[in-house]
């Protein structure tokens, strides 16, 4: 766990660095998210719509980000969600100050940050209507308490959506993250294939829909 909360404090200090790959912003986020994650411009906006695909843009209600990091995905998102209760959840403070500071810079409102972890969540059973979660499960340690915790503190019939990596889907994708995510905290196995994810959560959920662009999977469930 060390490990990989020392990771995200460094990332947290480089985050004008890590926003721009997060975004495919610039030449080398573009060369980098193409050689190594193998999304070109298009399959790029495909992966972003997809993450997002299971909050509606005129989502009410109470939202859980678990993990927020920098924010540079979601926080834009959020402009738009002017009737929701949004909380942010992330290990790393330094993560959170990058977030903290683009809300502040954004003039949102209605999103609270708060430091956590998700083995251990700081909210009531079934406190959420939507639990969204991008690009954090592969991160996650505890993977098997992270999926019991999301879903504890959603409500029934509400939406747990999201992206993580998957292996198997380009070798290109897999060496790199074994070889370079891994050692560095960035990431933390086992990783779920397309296949054992789609059955993970459709025990865990009434429903469940996976789809993939590449090495990252996007999923939508209802509880
Ligand atoms: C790849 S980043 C993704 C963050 C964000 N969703 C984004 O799109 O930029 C992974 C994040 O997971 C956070 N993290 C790792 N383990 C965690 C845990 N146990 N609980 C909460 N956050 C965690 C890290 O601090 C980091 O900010």
């Amino acid at each position: 766990m060390r490990k990989i909360f020392d990771a995200y404090q460094f990332v947290g200090k480089c985050s004008t660095l890590y926003d721009r790959m997060m975004t495919n912003d610039g030449l080398a986020a573009r060369l980098v998210m193409k050689f190594f994650w193998g999304l070109d411009a298009q399959s790029y906006e495909k992966f972003l719509t997809q993450a997002f695909a299971g909050i509606p843009r005129d989502f009410s209600g109470r939202l859980l980000e678990i993990p927020v990091g920098t924010g540079v995905l979601s926080l834009p998102f959020y402009c738009g969600l002017n009737n929701a209760e949004i909380f942010c959840v992330d290990l790393s403070d330094k993560m959170l100050d990058a977030a903290k500071l683009r809300a502040a810079q954004l003039n949102l409102r209605n999103v609270q940050f708060i430091r956590g972890d998700v083995t251990n969540l700081p909210f009531d059973d079934e406190f959420f209507d939507a639990v969204l979660s991008i690009d954090g499960f592969h991160a996650f340690r505890d993977k098997a308490i992270a999926f019991a915790e999301t879903r504890r503190v959603l409500k029934s019939g509400g939406v747990f959506c999201g992206s993580m990596y998957i292996k198997g889907e380009n070798r290109r994708t897999d060496l790199f993250v074994d070889n370079f995510c891994r050692p560095r905290g960035f990431f933390s196995p086992p990783y779920e294939t397309l296949n054992s994810l789609q059955k993970k959560l459709r025990e865990l959920y009434t429903h469940a829909e996976v789809t993939h662009v590449k090495s990252f999977a996007g999923f939508i469930c209802t509880k």
